[in-house]
């Protein structure tokens, strides 16, 4: 049954060729009661009007010309699956093989993609609609509410063509499309207007393992958690947009109107990445949008989180009021205890008013469905503990950059003693490059209601958990004169520790007891190493 839960958002669902990406977003759309578009519909409706009038697939003028000569209709179940040429039905048209041999050769064409680009905006603009494509979490829909990348690897890819088509898996048709699927991946990923790429706020599936139904559940329960949060924010897109829903017809009527008139401005992906179509491991990357708005939701996670943080432990707070309300700031945070984030977090966020945090958090959070999607709304962004994760940087770089609030525990992972561990030098780096306030928050006690390898949390005996918040300060001041860039950050490292230990009681100071300038907070010159 369709149940009309998202009427307004819009999905963009990209990823390489027979990566379920057409069969998924309807699936999804059905589910939720939103439009959908596979937009390799129109590059295919293209290339057969071409085929029709012979036009050759690299006549880039000739190409552009017969885009108004084109439309998509709704096929009445909410597909946007008819293409009128003329006015007239060519449905049966676009899906031949002679297309398939051509279509990626008129997609490459730059001044083609850049007249359809109008249209399939347009088709967005009324809301309520999936979008699925090789660029339309990048290019197509930068601001689309929910972006999500379909990967999995070629061998993946090539056993379900296999197996639809009754194949034998050793045989030489099943290399074939192992080899196509690999010619098709480095034509889409390869080319250079718009080609195939993750959205650097895409969430990433890797599909491999995953059975369709479970693709589906995964990526309908982000749409309607997105669409949750949407609806109970009063935020700058709903605020912002200035008409109503319209109806599929009127959508579809929009879509005509845009085919007739379209548009010519790229915009090219800078900021998207590249996601290695390879990738073998299930990873959900980044759940959500980058946005700075603190919804309602998640000041009712925060509400829970204190709760539950009162519920086993005395807590107490000093210095809230030096949360600053406006900029970029680093909160960095001693890390002892599971409970960090909400003996911290949940009293901060409600600190900043409106301003939402950014976390960043382990990977393997994302891997628990429910928790999973729960972590994204609260902005946690994942960071692979294995690798140096270049991305998981260059995402702090970007939410810093945009001014927001950023929390990072600088020890990277909880302390097995509850005492201050050497800190990683990622933090520093960050806030070096990005020029942010740093605020310093010394978590007192809270290993000894749930210390690093027990499993569950105790509220007995009763403990009080102090949480102390210090000044915030700039670090650029804290690089000794002639410093190069690793002195600088050793520096800084020290120094914001120090003053995460100056928070801390002596038995939590750990390795930077000696940096400790004394009793007072944020008057002394620091001692840094
Ligand atoms: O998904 P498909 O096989 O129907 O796509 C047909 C072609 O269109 C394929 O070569 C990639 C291209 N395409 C594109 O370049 N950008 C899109 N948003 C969708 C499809």
């Amino acid at each position: 049954m369709t149940s009309v839960v998202a009427p307004r958002i819009v999905v963009a669902v990209d990823g390489p060729a027979s990566s379920g990406k057409s069969s998924v977003g309807l699936a999804v759309a059905q589910r939720l009661g939103l439009r959908f578009l596979d937009t390799g519909l129109i590059y295919r409706a293209l290339t057969a009007l071409a085929l029709r009038e012979g036009v050759a697939p690299e006549d880039e003028p000739a190409l552009t010309a017969l885009i108004p000569r084109f439309e998509l209709a709704d096929d009445g179940q909410g597909r946007l699956a008819r293409v009128l040429v003329d006015g007239e039905d060519a449905t049966g048209a676009v899906r031949t093989h002679e297309v398939d041999l051509s279509v990626s050769a008129v997609a490459r064409q730059p001044g083609v993609r850049a007249a359809l680009l109008g249209l399939q905006r347009r088709l967005a603009d009324a809301g309520g609609i999936v979008m699925a494509g090789r660029d339309i979490g990048t290019v197509v829909l930068p601001d689309a509410d929910l972006k999500v990348y379909l990967d999995a690897s070629v061998e993946e890819r090539a056993m379900r063509r296999i197996r639809e088509r009754g194949l034998d898996p050793q045989g030489e048709q099943a290399d074939a499309v192992r080899e196509q699927l690999r010619a098709r991946d480095a034509v889409d990923s390869g080319r250079e207007v718009a080609p195939l790429r993750a959205a650097e706020d895409a969430v990433v599936v890797a599909t491999d393992g995953m059975g369709f139904e479970e693709v589906v559940d995964l990526v309908a329960g982000l749409a309607t958690a997105v669409a949750a949060s949407r609806r109970a924010d009063t935020g700058p897109r709903e605020a912002a947009s200035p008409s109503p829903a319209a109806p599929p017809e009127q959508a579809a009527e929009a879509g005509r109107a845009a085919a007739r008139e379209p548009a010519a401005n790229v915009r090219p992906a800078a900021t998207a990445k590249a996601a290695g179509p390879e990738k073998r491991h299930r990873v959900l990357e980044v759940a959500m949008r980058l946005d700075n708005h603190q919804s309602m939701l998640v000041r009712m996670v925060a509400r829970l989180a204190q709760w539950l943080g009162l519920a086993f432990a005395d807590v107490r707070h000093e210095g809230l009021d030096r949360v600053p309300r406006t900029g970029p700031v680093i909160l960095a945070i001693n890390h002892a205890s599971n409970f960090d984030p909400v003996f911290a977090g949940a009293w901060v966020s409600d600190a900043l008013r409106t301003r939402r945090i950014h976390w960043l958090g382990k990977r393997e959070l994302f891997f628990w469905p429910v928790f999973g999607w729960v972590c994204a709304l609260g902005g946690v962004h994942p960071v692979d503990r294995s690798t140096a994760d270049v991305e998981a940087y260059r995402l702090a770089t970007r939410i810093l950059e945009k001014g927001y609030v950023l929390l990072i525990f600088p020890e990277g992972t909880r302390s097995p003693t509850g005492a201050l561990q050497e800190a990683k030098d990622g933090m520093a780096q960050l806030a070096l490059r990005t020029g942010a306030q740093v605020l310093p928050i010394g978590v007192n006690d809270s290993d000894l209601v749930w210390p690093k390898g027990r499993r569950l949390p105790s509220p007995f005996p009763r403990r009080r958990v102090l949480v102390r918040i210090g000044e915030p300060f700039r670090v650029a001041d804290l690089v000794p004169p002639g410093a190069d860039r690793r002195a600088a950050k050793a520096a800084v490292t020290t120094a914001v520790m120090g003053r995460i230990a100056e928070l801390l009681e002596p038995r939590q100071r750990g390795v930077y007891a000696s940096v400790v300038r004394g009793a007072s907070v944020g008057t002394a010159s620091p001692k840094v190493g």
